[in-house]
């Protein structure tokens, strides 16, 4: 029987993509539901294709909009505010949002899913131990769609949690691997979202130069696999094509690889515990495939440790962390900060502002969304 699906962030990188995987064998999934931020034109169109039984947009100043377009388009599709559609029944539920603005609905849709597919790592950064806790509570299993946690996620099938030594990332290094400060004082956003192995939404992209994107992913795998820090190391591995490993106590170390497409991981959390014939995804590897690892430069990019530093330090800490660089990326982004300030200012932030005591998920938020006030106006002064 069909499955149901909803996805968060339809209009994305990774929304498109799963829309994508649904495009291989469309009668396998049932759509209950997609959501987009702004994008109303896609969403649209996506409407158009996949007949979802209900359709939503986070801006408020599109549903008219949307419902007028629904009405007019004379489908089954149906409206439903974005708040409300976290309480409809899923099989699966993917998300796909960018940032902190994920938090809220992976959060509230936990009760109403038997499965998260989580790209949204985030939210595991702002609230792992909360959103674990609320699995728990309601029996919903999360399967990591980022490709280095799905990676793990695939090679701890080899053994038991109990016998796993050490959770090794792999990076990519990003488009300035190998450069030194000097170098990269001058770095343009152009550049920057030149990445060489993915292609993605433009804040992981930005977070994948910064080395950022690794560090958010030290913390994920932390909360989503319960393994300590000492125990999770970053390898540099500029061909991208083994995802990740895990080193188990006699000494084995299994890793999956692949082609470098989100498909790949999106199918994967989407059929598990099976897996599909897609030869389309079939590996190539070509006449001569060389496999590098090498370990970071943590003295040229910063952020890798600032996140080791805050996951081993408080809830408060995390939410600084995250805030802070999603600030300061949507500040590269508009060319307002050099690239180098942007681990500069997420320190800065990390000194100035005090933590609360934080033992609920309405604390993460209430606490999220004042150090995002108190950023914006550090940026907009010009204090970076
Ligand atoms: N892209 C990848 O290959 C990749 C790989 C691993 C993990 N991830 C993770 O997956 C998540 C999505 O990344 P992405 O690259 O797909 O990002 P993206 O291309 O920038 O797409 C972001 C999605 O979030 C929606 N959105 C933004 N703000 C929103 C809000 N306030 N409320 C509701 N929806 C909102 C956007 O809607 P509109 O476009 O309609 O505004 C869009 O659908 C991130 O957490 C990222 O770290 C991505």
């Amino acid at each position: 029987m069909a499955k149901t699906l909803k996805i968060y962030g339809s209009t994305g990188s990774i929304g498109k993509s799963c829309l994508n995987v649904l495009r291989l064998k469309r009668e396998d999934f049932s759509l209950k539901l997609i959501a987009a931020g702004n994008n109303l034109d896609l969403l649209k169109t996506q409407i158009k294709e996949f007949r979802p039984e209900y359709a939503t947009i986070y801006n408020d100043k599109k549903v008219e909009e949307l419902k007028f377009f629904l009405d007019e388009f004379g489908g089954n599709t149906r409206f439903v505010p974005f708040e409300k559609s976290f309480e409809i029944y899923s099989d699966i539920t993917l998300s796909a949002i960018v940032g902190s603005a994920g938090l809220i609905p992976t959060f509230k849709s936990i009760p109403h899913t038997k499965r998260l597919a989580l790209a949204n790592k985030e939210s595991m950064v702002l609230a792992g131990e909360f959103i674990n806790r609320e699995c728990k509570k309601h029996g919903t299993e999360i399967i990591p769609v980022d490709s280095e946690h799905n990676a793990i996620h695939q090679s701890m099938r080899a053994g038991k949690i109990e016998e796993v030594k050490s959770l090794i990332l792999t990076a990519s290094g990003g488009p300035f691997l190998g450069k030194g400060i000097e170098e990269l004082k001058t770095v343009s956003v152009e550049e920057t979202l030149n990445h060489p192995t993915w292609d993605m939404g433009s804040k992981i992209t930005v977070d994948s130069a910064t080395l950022m994107n690794k560090g958010l992913e030290v913390i994920e795998a932390h909360f989503l696999f319960g393994i300590d820090y000492e125990n999770i190391k970053v390898k540099i591995h500029p061909q991208s094509v083994v995802h990740s490993m895990v080193e188990f106590v006699d000494g084995s170390i299994i890793c999956q690889m692949g082609k470098t497409d989100m498909m790949l991981p999106i199918q994967y959390a989407l059929y598990f515990p099976d897996r599909i014939n897609t030869p389309e995804f079939s590996f190539d590897f070509g006449d001569f495939l060389k496999l590098e690892f090498l370990e970071p430069d943590r003295e040229t990019f910063k952020s890798l440790d600032l996140a080791y530093r805050c996951g081993k330090g408080s809830v408060g800490d995390r939410i600084i962390l995250n805030c802070a660089n999603e600030i300061a990326v949507n500040s590269f982004l508009e060319e307002n900060m050099p690239f180098l300030k942007i681990p500069e200012f997420i320190e800065r932030m990390l000194d100035k502002i005090d933590r609360p005591k934080i033992s609920s998920i309405e604390d993460v938020i209430g606490f999220n969304e004042k150090v995002r006030k108190i950023c914006i106006e550090e940026v907009k002064g010009g204090n970076f």
